[in-house]
């Protein structure tokens, strides 16, 4: 048996590796590491994965596909699932399995493998992607069947068989980070009056730390998607990066929240998105002038189904697809540049300009050169008020 297993390098990838072995009739074991931006040595995963036991070891940069193909297309959505959670995870698990499942097919293997948990969402992401797109390949959830339900069983478990684990670092968090943002659980966050401890953050600086005073940036928005900076034309993964570093000195984009998962439990989910948070925020103001009423009121539905779909690990399902290309047309001029202004822990828009603007000064000014024929709104009101006037005749009884 051939299983391409999804690594990490942490502890229940790496205890993953000798575990199927044992388990799967000493199958011979590929490991994938696709780099979303999480800033590790890929060179070192790949060593490493070798020295526990892997066969092969694919390691790639993935940032450019994952902003791209995946991120992009949700930040034209608008899509933040429950209002707020930009799904840096959510959008990297379906181009993570895409690629696994690539590589099973490349080197003829009958499984690929996965070290998510029960209780997340993670694994639906993987296993629904992989489900729909290599429809004949098994799937392995080794932490659903291993009784190893401790982290100290699983350290015993490498200990015993000589597999390097990560040392046990002070911090007892753990954490799923990309370029697009960074999710922090640890125990003392399931109480959920506590604060965050100040040295769970990764992304952002604390905002009682950030600079003095307050600072500007305009974002260039070409149909949808943010291309420059102050006036600089950057690459996706470019913009993204100093997006994190100019927002995130400022403290900007961290969020601390309740959140309903797929598989039926709230959990309480801290993330930080020092780019995707103002970049949502620029984004959806463009959309302000530039989209005519029914259109925007229209997609913040959509989003908001978007944005389930993707939470729901069915970003590779023909109702995604059919939404996206809605999307895509509305974003044809939503061209133009909006600036934000940044402070302690605050991103602000101040101006919003478009060749593609709907704004007519002409028309909403209440000074000289009101262009807006105030007659006319007399017969709107005759029209518009004719069905509740009818109403109000015929039924509306009593009180209010
Ligand atoms: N609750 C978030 C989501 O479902 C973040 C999950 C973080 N994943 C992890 N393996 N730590 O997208």
């Amino acid at each position: 048996m051939k299983i391409v297993c999804a690594y990490s390098g942490g502890l229940d990838t790496s205890v993953m590796i000798p575990w199927l072995k044992e388990h799967y009739g000493d199958a011979e074991i590929i490991t994938y590491t696709g780099d979303l931006g999480q800033g590790e040595d890929l060179e070192a995963i790949r060593a490493k994965a070798l020295r526990t036991g892997a066969s092969h070891a694919v390691v790639e940069d993935l940032r450019r596909p994952f902003l791209d193909e995946f991120v992009m297309p949700a930040l034209r959505a608008g899509a933040l699932y429950e209002g707020r959670y930009h799904m840096h995870t959510s959008l990297g698990r379906p181009l993570l399995a895409r690629r696994l499942v690539e590589v099973a097919e490349e080197h003829g293997a009958d499984a690929i493998a996965h070290g998510c948990t029960a209780k997340g969402n993670d694994q639906v992401r993987f296993e629904i992607a992989a489900q729909t797109l290599a429809p004949h390949l098994r799937v392995i959830a080794p932490l659903r069947e291993w009784d190893m339900v401790t982290r100290e069983m699983e350290v015993d478990y490498a200990l015993e068989r000589n597999i390097e684990i990560p040392i046990t670092k002070e911090k007892p968090y753990s954490i799923d980070w990309n370029i697009w943002g960074c999710a922090i659980e640890c125990g003392e966050m399931e109480d959920l009056w506590a604060e965050p401890p100040e040295d769970v953050w990764q992304m952002t600086k604390d905002p009682a730390d950030a600079p003095k005073g307050s600072r500007e940036i305009v974002i260039g928005f070409q149909s949808g998607t943010p291309v420059s900076i102050d006036g600089e034309q950057m690459d996706s993964v470019q913009i993204v990066e100093m997006m994190n570093k100019i927002c995130g000195d400022y403290g900007v984009g961290r969020i601390d929240m309740i959140e309903n998962r797929v598989v039926g439990l709230k959990s309480r989910e801290v993330y930080e998105g020092p780019a995707a948070i103002p970049l949502h925020l620029a984004h959806a103001e463009l959309e302000r002038l530039v989209l005519d009423r029914s259109t925007a009121h229209y997609k913040a539905k959509i989003a908001q189904d978007f944005a389930d779909l993707v939470y729901d690990g069915l970003w590779f399902s023909p109702l995604r697809d059919s939404l996206q290309a809605f999307i895509e047309h509305t974003q044809r001029f939503v061209t133009g540049d909006v600036r934000l202004r940044l402070s302690a822990g605050l991103a602000q828009v101040t101006g919003r300009r478009s060749p593609y603007s709907l704004y007519d000064e002409g028309l909403a000014t209440y000074s000289d050169g009101d262009t807006f024929d105030r007659r006319t709104a007399e017969g709107f009101m005759a029209i518009y008020g004719l069905p509740y006037k009818t109403w109000g005749r015929v039924q509306r009884r009593g009180g209010y």
